[in-house]
């Protein structure tokens, strides 16, 4: 069987990293064929009207599954994030980050297996800012009682269909009495509810920050609203080497598109020096998504596969240079290929 799967490059370092993971699952033969399209910037370059043109859109509700690079926003000011509008858009509500220690990655800690759960759909960044007068603005957090309950459902759920052990709430309801207390209330009624045998925790996030460097070890599942998602996911891949080694994906009930935690990196654009292995892992997310979507235990090989290729590579110090190593964006995928 050949699956149809949508590839949006992105911008910045996204065509350089989403073409070498696009080599290495070619090379892998796994069975995809690829529907190009654009979002972002590359999709006014392209001569597209709107950042998020229609026909990207209607792509990934006809296949259902994508692929994507990062897409850049502006700071401070300009348009809106392109990334948050496709999740809102799709109702693609649950990230799902997996962060874990790889054997040829040295960093403080060896056995970091953490999975971030983050609410992609509201929070602050539901994008509803107002400047009330001059010199004043306001920033408007949404939380709703329907979308708390079912990201906590969602991450309990991938608990259980994963086999992990735990769940640990991150919020500041200590500050944010309603918004951040109806999620947490939320997550509970969850638990209590329906999944009472899943060891639970609830944690300030300031100081659940501090833990998580100190020990990552002790945690396994997180659970948070869309910001504090957002920024965890990064420090998270700080503890197993950096953005270029964590994958995610956004998951709704009919779409489900896998992209890095990364972004487009525009420091590096152009160098061909970009990690393609967080959006290679993305790939392998999606190749083990379809496998179970449609039973496919071929597929899964597949993937198992290309993650035992990468694995190898860098355990043989194949690196790039966020890595510590020398090699580039080509060199990497090559080294990956060869050993697949
Ligand atoms: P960034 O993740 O693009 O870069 C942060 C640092 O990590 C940079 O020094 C960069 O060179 C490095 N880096 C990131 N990915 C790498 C890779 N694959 N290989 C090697 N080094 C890598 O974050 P930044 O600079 O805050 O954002 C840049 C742009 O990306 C912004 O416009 C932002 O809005 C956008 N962005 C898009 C995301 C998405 O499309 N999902 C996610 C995060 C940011």
């Amino acid at each position: 069987m050949t699956y149809t799967v949508v590839l949006i490059p992105g911008d910045g370092i996204g065509p350089e990293v989403a073409h070498a993971a696009c080599a290495i699952l070619a090379a892998a033969s796994a069975p995809i064929e690829w529907v190009e399209k654009k979002a972002g910037i590359a999709a006014l370059e392209a001569g597209e009207k709107e950042l998020l043109p229609p026909s990207t859109v209607d792509a990934i509700r006809t296949h259902r599954v994508a692929l994507k690079g990062p897409c850049t926003t502006p700071v401070g000011g300009g348009f809106s994030s392109v990334n948050v509008a496709l999740r809102k858009t799709l109702d693609l509500y649950g990230a799902v980050r997996p962060v874990r220690s790889l054997a040829g990655v040295k960093t403080r800690f060896d056995s970091v297996d953490i999975v971030v759960v983050r609410e992609n759909t509201e929070g602050l960044y539901a994008g509803i800012e107002n400047e009330i007068t001059h010199g004043v603005v306001t920033s408007m957090k949404v939380a709703t009682r329907d979308a708390c309950l079912r990201i906590a459902d969602f991450a309990f759920r991938y608990v259980v269909h994963r086999n992990r052990r735990k769940v640990s709430v991150f919020h500041k309801a200590n500050i944010m009495k309603l918004s951040d207390g109806l999620f947490i209330r939320c997550a509970r009624e969850v638990r209590d509810a329906k999944f009472p045998q899943i060891e639970y925790e609830e944690l300030i996030i300031d100081a659940a920050c501090m833990k998580l460097v100190q020990d990552p070890t002790r945690f396994d599942v997180l659970l948070m609203e869309n910001l504090y998602g957002d920024v965890l996911s990064d420090l998270c891949a700080g503890l197993v080497g950096g953005l270029g080694v964590v994958p995610g994906a956004n998951l709704g009930e009919h779409a489900a598109v896998f992209e890095a935690v990364h972004g487009s990196a525009p420091d590096i654009a152009g160098k061909g020096i970009a990690n393609p292995l967080a959006i290679t892992m993305s790939a392998v997310m999606m190749l083990n998504y379809l496998s179970e979507m449609h039973s496919d235990a071929a597929l899964a090989q597949t993937a198992t596969r290309i993650r035992q290729a990468y694995d190898r590579a860098l355990v043989d110090g194949c690196k790039t240079r966020d890595l510590g190593g020398t090699l580039s964006t080509a060199e990497f995928t090559a080294a990956v290929i060869s050993r697949l």
